[in-house]
């Protein structure tokens, strides 16, 4: 097993990685004598709540299964879950475990930030990008009919118990778009691991599981470092959101319908690579580089065709990382190497954009 600490003072909190993350002695400890709800989805709690239930031994432990998808991260499924939490007499004392993707955390999470004004709850994730993304670093929401993430909190998890076998079952589209958020770290601060990642991939995309146990160790090693450095995101957490703001744009314009959140970053950082090419940064070898390393993990690497380049553009000014009214960007420097950056003609972001 592989164990991480993200330092937080007294927020601070364990990070587990290996088959027996858990049945570890750390969920016995923050649950012991306390009412548990376990939230998950339909399709998970078939595969894996019977097996956490049983790793919770004799606490007092519920379950709350909810619908599965995008579109029931809303303020109405948090009723539900505060509904549920009220009429089972959960208290100030009690844990919701988190046991699902990044949509079960962000959900269950913010549930326990605002739950008689916060109560603690344990991160269990089961797609890549929860484990290597999501799960780690307390932001937690919901969606708004007018904007993704919109209603949420920054509330830190008592620990974060990742099983990599989880990932067997995960659809291969899924596994990919997790596969982004990897190659995400490599690129914007760790060269090493970019290296690692191109000489892997073949074993990663195989699943290997001690591949993927090195994948996740590092990938969570470098969130935990930003987060504590920038809990709240006031300068270099934003480096996390390379190709996000592209992306989103993407993900906005096909109304979150088509490309999988993990798919229009990858197109996204490879737009970045080549406006990052555009600013003298990049060579053109390197932006090659990380085209065929994205698309050695099946992830697209242009935009999709059918929309404008002139509503991307657009819609990219709606991303939270605009700050009075000027648009910020990720971009690299060098592999390895991100900055963010505002003082770009506005001319080459069009140019960037209607290359796609
Ligand atoms: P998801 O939670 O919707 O999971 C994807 C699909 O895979 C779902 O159908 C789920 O039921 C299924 N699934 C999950 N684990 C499985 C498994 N082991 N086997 C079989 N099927 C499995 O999607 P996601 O990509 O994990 O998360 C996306 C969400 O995460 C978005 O809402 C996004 O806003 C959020 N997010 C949050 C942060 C953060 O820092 N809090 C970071 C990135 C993304
Ligand atoms: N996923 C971006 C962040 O946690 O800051």
């Amino acid at each position: 097993m592989k164990k991480l600490q993200l330092e937080l003072a007294e927020r601070s909190y364990p990070i587990l990685i290996g088959d027996q993350s858990w049945s570890d002695p750390i969920l016995h400890s923050l649950t012991r004598n306390k009412k548990v709800l376990v939230i998950s989805n339909q399709t998970l709690a078939p595969l894996y709540m019977e097996t956490l239930l049983q790793s919770l031994g004799d606490a007092d432990a519920e379950q709350l299964i909810l619908e599965d998808g995008e579109r029931f991260k809303t303020l109405d499924t948090l009723e539900k879950i505060y509904d549920r939490l009220l009429t089972g007499q959960f208290d100030r004392s009690s844990v919701v475990i988190a046991l699902g993707g990044g949509v079960i955390g962000d959900m269950a999470g913010f549930a326990a930030a605002t739950y008689q004004r916060g109560i603690d709850f344990i991160q269990v994730p089961t797609t890549l990008l929860a484990q290597v993304d999501s799960s780690v670093g307390g932001k937690t929401a919901v969606n708004h009919p007018l904007g993704k993430n919109m209603i949420g909190a920054f509330h830190q998890p008592k620990a974060v118990l990742i099983d990599p076998r989880t990932l067997d079952t995960l659809p291969d589209r899924e596994f990919s778009a997790g596969m982004a958020e990897v190659i995400k770290y490599g690129l914007i601060r760790d060269r090493d691991f970019f290296d690692w990642l191109e000489s892997n991939i073949d074993r990663l995309m195989a699943r290997d599981s001690e591949a993927m146990v090195e994948a996740i160790l590092i990938s969570c090693k470098t969130k935990a470092e930003i987060v504590a450095a920038d809990e709240t995101e006031q300068g270099q957490r934003a480096l996390l959101n390379l190709g996000h703001t592209f992306g989103h744009a993407i993900e906005s314009a096909q109304n979150y319908r088509d490309w999988l959140h993990g798919e229009a970053v990858g197109a996204g950082m490879a737009m970045a690579a080549r406006m990052s090419e555009s600013l003298g940064w990049l060579d053109s070898a390197e932006v090659e580089q990380i085209e065929n390393l994205l698309q050695a993990a099946n992830l697209p690497i242009k935009a999709p065709d059918d929309i404008e380049p002139s509503k991307l553009r657009d819609l990219m000014s709606h991303d939270k990382k605009v700050q009075l009214g000027q648009l910020r960007l990720i971009l690299l420097k060098q592999i390895g190497h991100a900055e963010i950056f505002s003082d770009f003609e506005e001319s080459l972001l069009i140019k960037t954009i209607e290359q796609g």
